[in-house]
Order: structure tokens, then C-alpha cells, then sequence
């Protein structure tokens, strides 16, 4: 709030991206408030309220209609309204081809290396651009100036930075890009891919979580398009103006306020293992994510058989605690992930386990921040072993609950947080017998080693929070407001 005085004073702060940050259904003629599964939303919302701007999302809770007035805007959250949720309304139709279509069928294969084939369909990048013509003319009319600070979140929105610079030419648009991006030669295989592109470019700043991506969209870029690309202060020109390019490492809150007045671990893990029928002297794995086939969730329980094969005394010893949120559940790969976690989980219980005993449990449902916060609490090690992941901030989520300064972190090296926690058991996922060994080596961990890398690991969370992601790129952009300004006064 003391940059935005400071530095860009009277800017208004204006948040696009597909997930709105409260979504409001309507359960037995209540309206319940949900916050989505989602790295996005758990990064941007206490920005958002920080900086009390306007967040524009597509509007998909069951009771949104009833809740908003005339204009579809509400304030959240609703306990201590702090910014305007602005809902734009998409059909089934344009829900299908935009999301569920090109985003998700296309764009999240192709940018995530994890061997699922993208599908481009032409009706699907249709519309797609229509979709994100609809969201620049809501920013447009949202816009309360000709100069508002435009934060354009993901890969929902690519085309969006260069609708909105045609119609608002002197907006500063920051486009963050929260998945990895491919080397340009997988990149090439989207038929749009100079449309892309160019849509991206209509950004003064695109941000990526690591300098890896940033180097591989530069690379694209030189490939497909006619522009001047500056490697020093890197920055790239093309049709008349300057983009930089620059890495912002995401990160959570802290204080993690979402994560405070819960119980201490001692008692979660109390809960926990009461709750799950685990017996006391048991030890407890945990992952937490979407069932999203970039996360690595069937090669992670292919591991853990590995284990027990290799490491039989831990048999009716070891429980491995998923949660695992349902996710874009229409598309077909999706339903094929879960039908195989449903059936690989069943065969391993079976086969490891008895009545009393399941060494997997799969808990294939929604779970709200305190029951999340809980199991990271209570839990032994967390294993964060995704495919491919921009960041991962479940990595840090479960840094930021042990004030017990306990339990062992072990993460995947195609994570972007592994640059960050290097005291975490850093494992190749595609590797079953690495990721065995980093579990023996989690289970083994004396508490003074736990205590001196979890130490260092909210340290690292703790001084690169969300507020220095979200400051880096707004002090990026105070630099270019007044190098616009000094310009044009010549
Ligand atoms: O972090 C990538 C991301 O796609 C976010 O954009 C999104 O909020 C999250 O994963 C969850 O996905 P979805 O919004 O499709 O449920």
C-alpha cells in the first residue's frame, strides 16, 4: 500500500484472471462462500486487499446471480470488504471452447512437460478470443482513467494485453504468466502461436516464476516474430513498443493469515490420526493438490510400492495421506486420471493393506484452508513430486504451517519452488527409486536436521512473500511509468 503511495500514486489496481477469489454458491438456500482450489487465487487475494483494488473473474458460483447487484459487482470478502469483485458471465458455449477448449486442452499440455498431447481445436481459439475480447471491455469500462495499473493473470488471457493496449493505450499492463513456458520448438506446434504472441507483447511487463521460462518465451519470441530483443536489461520491442521480461518468483502470504489460529501441530496431528483411525506411533506422508496429471500423483503412489518393496518393515507403518481437489472434471484426461488414482489406490490397499490398515488414503474431494492446514501440520513429510510446475505453492504453504519448525519437505526438482527451498529432499519425480530414497531419508531425519532446513526454508518463504513478488513488479513498473514520462516530455 506504501509502494503504490509512493511510487504510482492515484493508480488504480486492476486484477483479470478465469477464477474468481470467492465463489458464491447456493447450498440448502444459503449462500456459501468457497475459496477455489487455486496457487492463483491464494497469491493474489491479500494483494488484491492490500492495494484495494478491482479483481475482474468470471463469475461461476450457483448463487452469483443472486448475489451481486444490477452491474454483477460485489465486495469481499464479506467479512471485512476490502476490493470489488467485478464477475464477467460466460455460457456454457464459450466455457467450453475458451476454457475447457484452448486453454486446458491446448495451452496447459503444451506449456507443462508432462507427455499429454495438446489438442488445438480452430472453434476452440474462436472462441477464445472472443472470450478475451469480452474481459477487455470490461476492463475498459472499469477502468476509472486512461492510465490504469492492469494485472493479467495466466495463460486464460493471452490475447487480453493487446486488446486492452489498443483501446487503453497509455494503461501499464503486467502480464504474469503462472505456468512454465515451453523451449520454442514445443511452442511451435500451436497454430496461433504468432497470434500469441503478439497478444502477449501488448504488456509493458509479462512476468514468469523463474528466468528458465522468461529465457524459453524470449527464445519464441526471436523465432516467430520480427522485433528487437534487448538480453541486458532484457526487454523485448516489437511493433513500436518496449515489453521487459523479468522473473517474480510467487509466493504466499506472510504472516500466512489463512494459516493462523489453528491449532498447534502437536494437536493437528492429534486430529488428524483420530480422524483416519492412525495409530499413534505411525508415520504420515502428505500431498495436497488438484487431481491434475501435471502433479505426479500416480508416480508418486508408483513410489511409494517401490518403498514398501524395497523397505518391507514399513508396511503397517506408513500412511500416505492425499488430497487430492477435483479439477476441470469435463475434460477427458482428467476423468482418466482419476478412474486410474481410484483403481491404483484400490490394487495397493489391497495388496499392502487389510481392514484396519489402508496405506493410501485418497481423499478425491474439496477441502477448505483449515482442514488443509491441519494435515500439513500433522504430517511427517510432504511430498510435492509434480511433473512440471511453474512454482508450487503448496511447497510453501507447508513451509509456512510448521512453527514447529518440523516435519520434511520433499520436492520435485521441475518444481519452480525448488530454486527457492533448497533445504527441502530435492527428487527427480520421474525417478521411483529417488523418490524412495528421499523417503527413507525423511523418515530417518533426526529432529535437529528437520529443525535447521525447516529454519532456513521459512526464512526463504518468509523474506520472498507475496508482497515482494507482487512489490517487484509494481516498483518494475513505477520505473517505466517515469522512463514514459521523462520520454514523452522530450
Ligand atoms: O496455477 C495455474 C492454475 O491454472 C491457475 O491459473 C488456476 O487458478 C489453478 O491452476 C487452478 O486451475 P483452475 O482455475 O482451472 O481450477
Amino acid at each position: 500500500r506504501q509502494l503504490l503511495a509512493s511510487e504510482l500514486p492515484d493508480a488504480q489496481v486492476i486484477v483479470v484472471s478465469n477464477r474468481e477469489p470467492y465463489i458464491h454458491n447456493l447450498v440448502d438456500g444459503k449462500v456459501k462462500l468457497l475459496v477455489p482450489a487455486s496457487g492463483l487465487v491464494s497469491a493474489l487475494e491479500p494483494v488484491t486487499r492490500t492495494c484495494s483494488g478491482t479483481w475482474i473473474a468470471y463469475g461461476g458460483g450457483s448463487a452469483d446471480r443472486l448475489t451481486v447487484d444490477d452491474n454483477d459487482r460485489v465486495q469481499v470478502p464479506p467479512d471485512r470488504p476490502s476490493y470489488m469483485l467485478r464477475r464477467v458471465w460466460l455460457s456454457d458455449e464459450e466455457l467450453q471452447g475458451y476454457y475447457c477448449g484452448f486453454a486446458n486442452d491446448g495451452l496447459w499440455p503444451l506449456c507443462h512437460i508432462a507427455f499429454t498431447r495438446p489438442i488445438f481445436r480452430a472453434s476452440d481459439f474462436e472462441m477464445y478470443q472472443a472470450v478475451n475480447q469480452k474481459f477487455a471491455d470490461v476492463v475498459v469500462e472499469e477502468a476509472r482513467n486512461e492510465r490504469p495499473i492492469v494485472l493479467v493473470q495466466d495463460y486464460h488471457f493471452a490475447l487480453l494485453p493487446r486488446m486492452i493496449r489498443q483501446r487503453l493505450p497509455d494503461a501499464t499492463i503486467i502480464t504474469f504468466w503462472h505456468i512454465p513456458w515451453p523451449n520454442s520448438e514445443v511452442f511451435s506446434i500451436c497454430p496461433w502461436r504468432e497470434k500469441i504472441l503478439d497478444g502477449l507483447l501488448g504488456s509493458s511487463i509479462i512476468g514468469f516464476h523463474i528466468q528458465f521460462h522468461c529465457n524459453n518465451f524470449t527464445e519464441s519470441v526471436d523465432r516467430f516474430l520480427e522485433s528487437r530483443i534487448e538480453r541486458e536489461d532484457p526487454s523485448i520491442t516489437y511493433r513500436g513498443s518496449t515489453t521487459l521480461v523479468h522473473p517474480y518468483p510467487i509466493s504466499i502470504e506472510w504472516p500466512p493469515v489463512g494459516f493462523q489460529n489453528q491449532p498447534k501441530a502437536s494437536e493437528c496431528r492429534r486430529q488428524i490420526f483420530e480422524k483416519y483411525g492412525l495409530a499413534e506411533d505411525m508415520w504420515l506422508c502428505a500431498g495436497v493438490e488438484r487431481l491434475d496429471y501435471t502433479k505426479g500423483i500416480l508416480d508418486r503412489f508408483m513410489a511409494l510400492d517401490q518403498f514398501f518393496q524395497k523397505n518391507p518393515d514399513w508396511v503397517g507403518r506408513l500412511v500416505f495421506l492425499q488430497i487430492a481437489a477435483p479439477s476441470r472434471g469435463t475434460l477427458a484426461a482428467y476423468q482418466q486420471l482419476h478412474r486410474q488414482c481410484l483403481d491404483y489406490v484400490d490394487e495397493f490397499n489391497r495388496r499392502y493393506g487389510n481392514d484396519r490398515y489402508k496405506p493410501i488414503i485418497l481423499l478425491d474431494e474439496y477441502h477448505n484452508q483449515e482442514d488443509i492446514c491441519r494435515v500439513y501440520r500433522a504430517a511427517d513429510i510432504c511430498v510435492v513430486s509434480s511433473l512440471h510446475d511453474g512454482m508450487n505453492l503448496v511447497a510453501k504453504e507447508f513451509v509456512a504451517t510448521r512453527d514447529d519448525e518440523q516435519g520434511v519437505l520433499i520436492l520435485s526438482t521441475f518444481a519452480g519452488a525448488s530454486r527457492e527451498l533448497l533445504d527441502a529432499l530435492i527428487v527427480n519425480p520421474y525417478d521411483p527409486s529417488a523418490v524412495g530414497e528421499a523417503l527413507l531419508r525423511g523418515l530417518n531425519m533426526p529432529a535437529e536436521e528437520q529443525r535447521d532446513r525447516m529454519r532456513r526454508m521459512r526464512e526463504v518463504v518468509r523474506s520472498n512473500n507475496v508482497y515482494r513478488w507482487a512489490g517487484s513488479m509494481l516498483l518494475d513498473a513505477a520505473r517505466l511509468r517515469k522512463r514514459n514520462e521523462a520520454y514523452e516530455a522530450t
